[in-house]
């Protein structure tokens, strides 16, 4: 099957990303949030990427002008009817997610496939609030952040899954140029349980005065050969989303994913990481 039409729904962090990568392999893509206002600021991030990557002889403007030509900012999900793909990026809240599947569900062709950008939540369980048929058309895809550079995205079939729809999404994210990875239905699916392991290891590191964040981060750079030391990348990924994480990682396994005494202080005092201007290090405020 040709995907020629893809969905993404919630214009967010994670949603405008996960659009750009669609419509830059030419597919048409509809981007929808709760306030066209939110769904037009998606498409200008888009823009702001390609002007990065222009500025850096990535790409060119013709390709900035032709992508952005196929992404239609919109409050209306039922411009998603006739898509062949549509994949949910909305808060990390159960009812808001199963609201917005309940909604497309009746809105999208019995063929369309559902997916999820879960980070937590059982897929099985987000597949309940769709009907009996669609639920072999709805699948997991975790897609890593940043989202338009990132190649991996985790494939998470549900218990009703059908093989064949788990095998179209991999295809077309094979096709888009990413490295998906099949990966079973379980709490933190595999990248972020392998992520909290470790940075929980960092942060005992900190907490027991053995390295500073600095120089775990140049542990991370210079003999790991990390992209970004663990503390940054922590400071950008927010520090309650990490805590929160945690939290749901231990509640399911317990010991090995105690949230961490050094992040759960930075959340009691404000300092989120980047968003908040501050967090290991500091950043200008937005
Ligand atoms: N941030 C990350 O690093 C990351 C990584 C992988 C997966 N995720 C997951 O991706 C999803 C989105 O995360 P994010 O960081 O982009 O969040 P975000 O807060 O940046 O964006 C969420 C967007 O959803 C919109 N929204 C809320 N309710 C909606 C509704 N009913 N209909 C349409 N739009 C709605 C919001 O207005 C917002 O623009 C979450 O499930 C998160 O767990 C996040």
């Amino acid at each position: 099957m040709t995907m020629k039409k893809i969905g993404v729904v919630g214009a967010g962090m994670m949603g405008a990303e996960i659009a750009l990568c669609f419509a830059r392999a030419g597919m048409d893509v509809i981007l929808a949030d709760i306030k066209q206002e939110f769904a037009d600021g998606g498409k200008q991030k888009q823009a702001a990427i390609l002007d990065k990557q222009i500025a850096k002889g990535r790409t060119t403007e013709e390709v900035k002008a032709a992508t952005l030509s196929r992404v239609t900012p919109t409050v209306d999900l039922t411009l998603m009817a006739d898509c062949d793909l549509v994949v949910e990026a909305v808060l990390e809240k159960l009812e808001i997610k199963a609201g917005t599947f309940e909604k497309l569900d009746k809105i999208c062709k019995p063929e369309t496939i559902l997916a999820s950008n879960t980070s937590s939540i059982s897929i099985t369980k987000l597949a309940s609030s769709v009907s009996k048929e669609r639920a072999a058309n709805f699948v997991g895809t975790h897609f890593n952040s940043p989202a338009s550079v990132m190649k991996l995205v985790e494939v998470i079939p549900g218990l009703l899954t059908s093989q064949e729809t788990a095998d179209t999404v991999t295809q077309v994210l094979l096709d888009i140029e990413k490295e998906p990875v099949r990966v079973k239905d379980v709490t933190g699916f595999a990248l972020n349980r392998l992520f909290h392991v470790f940075y929980g290891e960092a942060m005992r590191l900190i907490e027991e005065g053995v390295a500073t964040p600095e120089d775990i981060d140049k542990i991370c750079l210079y003999g790991l050969g990390h992209p970004v030391g663990i503390c940054k990348l922590l400071d950008q990924t927010g520090h309650d989303l990490n805590v929160s994480v945690d939290q749901i990682l231990f509640d399911a396994y317990g010991e090995r994913f105690r949230p961490s005494p050094v992040l759960q202080r930075f959340v009691d005092s404000g300092r989120l990481g980047r968003k908040s201007g501050e967090g290991f290090y500091s950043y200008e405020k937005k």
